[in-house]
């Protein structure tokens, strides 16, 4: 056991105000794809792609919430918090991506708003969590730059619509998984393994950010706070060769530092170019566009499930020109004798309180923090006694890294109900409320009742 492990056993008591939340995202709960003039996303398109989803697996019913959303809020108030993270579907919004305005889909997010709202539950909205619409990635994708501008008219029509009740909002969920995992691995939608398709994509998601941003000041009201959210996973050496410390370095940079750096710091980290100087040319890099990008957030999200352990390998193209810019040369490692997740995930809280007291040393003007995602993931048992385990280990990390100095606002669980969860199907579980898929039932675990109880003494 670390020394942060030992000390963090027991959270002490969260202050006054903390903001105490459930994360969700649309694609992954909301089923009814085909209702009331919903377009298609690249998720629905990927799902039925062989092999792409674990046991050909999709969205298409998911947990049906478009129609049980009533439910899932009487959860949440059952479970006693106060916030709320959802994301709005694009393709709902604008089936085409742009252009004609589907009043439909924003009616089902300003019904679930006003729900929300009367129950006492400060809604979060996520504008964009991996759902493109096809007939955009049917023109190119996040890899052009006609997309980031698309980006910056669905959140203003979104914003037009419920911008009266909704204060706080996230531009993005985790632009790597979108621009990497999407486009560069090709684990998720839309499938592709490039490299300067990768690279382009994560620009172009940066810079929808920051035209979106500043669409959303012009049209802000006073108490309107508008940030993103990042999946934060710092990077362990496997060994202390000198080629593990550098296949770390350069995940480093493709996870975490080539998106912190261009939105808290305003520039591209130094060895962008070097890393993949042979893959792109950054053509699609405009000047101006890193103004927009660095513009100042009113707070940072922060997703956090593990640390990275990384170690040098080959790369699976020899040839640079042809490499994807996921081919790293770095393969990821389970240390001996590490906690696992039920889905075999590394558990290390003390990687939460690093990602955090290093943002603050790092960028000494960081906004305030929401944890935004954190959580769990098994087979779905309902004694989940793991889960517990990790919520309670990484609630004192960020309890410790508030004493230490970070300015941590909120906390939401991922997830209030077990889900679709990408490219793994439902067979990987992260809710605090169990779902039958064959009945939609809803059935709080062990964790639910052991979150309200948390929240109830010591939130
Ligand atoms: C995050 C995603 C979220 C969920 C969790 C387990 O990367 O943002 O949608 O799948 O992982």
């Amino acid at each position: 056991m670390t020394a942060i492990e030992e000390e963090t056993a027991v959270p002490e008591a969260f202050p006054a105000g903390f903001v105490w939340g459930t994360a969700t995202a649309a694609y992954q709960i909301e089923g009814a794809v085909d209702a009331d003039g919903r377009g298609p996303s690249i998720w629905d398109t990927f799902c039925r792609m062989p092999g792409a989803v674990e046991r050909g697996e999709s969205g298409e019913f998911a947990c049906d919430h478009y129609h049980r959303w009533r439910e899932d809020v009487d959860l949440m108030a059952d479970l006693g918090v106060g916030a709320y993270r959802f994301s709005v579907a694009w393709p709902r919004v604008l089936p085409e991506g742009g252009g004609a305005v589907n009043q439909r889909g924003l009616d089902f997010y300003r019904r679930l708003v006003d729900e929300l709202r009367e129950r006492g539950i400060e809604p979060f909205v996520t504008l964009y969590h991996w759902d493109l619409p096809q007939a955009l990635e049917d023109r190119g994708g996040w890899r052009v730059r006609d997309t980031a501008e698309r980006f910056a008219d669905y959140a203003e029509t979104v914003h037009d619509a419920i911008g009266d009740r909704v204060s706080r909002w996230i531009t993005l969920n985790e632009p790597y998984c979108s621009a990497i995992v999407g486009y560069g691995e090709g684990r998720h939608a839309p499938g592709a393994r490039e490299g300067d398709g990768a690279l382009a994509a994560v620009h172009h998601l940066l810079l929808g950010h920051g035209l979106a941003v500043a669409r959303l000041r012009a049209l802000a009201r006073p108490d309107q706070r508008i940030g993103i959210t990042l999946n934060m996973s710092p990077t362990v050496p496997a060994s202390s060769s000198p080629a593990d410390a550098d296949a770390a370095r350069r995940m480093d940079l493709l996870v975490n530092r080539q998106f912190t750096e261009p939105l808290l710091g305003g520039r591209y980290p130094a060895d962008l170019a070097d890393v993949f100087g042979r893959i792109s040319g950054f053509a699609f890099q405009r000047d101006g566009d890193l103004a927009l990008i660095g513009a100042p957030l009113d707070f940072l999200g922060v997703n956090y499930y593990y640390r990275l352990h990384v170690a040098a390998a080959p790369y699976d193209q020899p040839d640079p020109a042809l490499r994807s810019a996921f081919d790293l040369g770095t393969r990821t490692v389970t240390p001996p004798g590490a906690r696992t997740s039920g889905l075999g995930w590394v558990v290390e809280p003390e990687g939460l309180h690093q990602t955090l007291t290093g943002l603050v040393r790092r960028y000494p003007e960081l906004p305030p923090v929401y944890i935004t995602e954190n959580g769990y993931g098994d087979d779905g048992a309902l004694e989940d006694t793991g889960r517990i385990d990790y919520l309670r280990d990484h609630l004192a990390a960020i309890r410790q890294a508030m004493t230490d100095g970070v300015d941590i606002r909120g906390y939401f669980c991922w997830s209030l109900i077990d889900n679709f969860e990408w490219a793994r199907g439902y067979a990987a579980r992260f809710g605090l409320v169990h779902v039958d898929y064959d009945t939609q039932a809803r059935t709080p675990k062990a964790s639910f009742r052991w979150l309200r109880e948390f929240v109830r003494s010591r939130g």
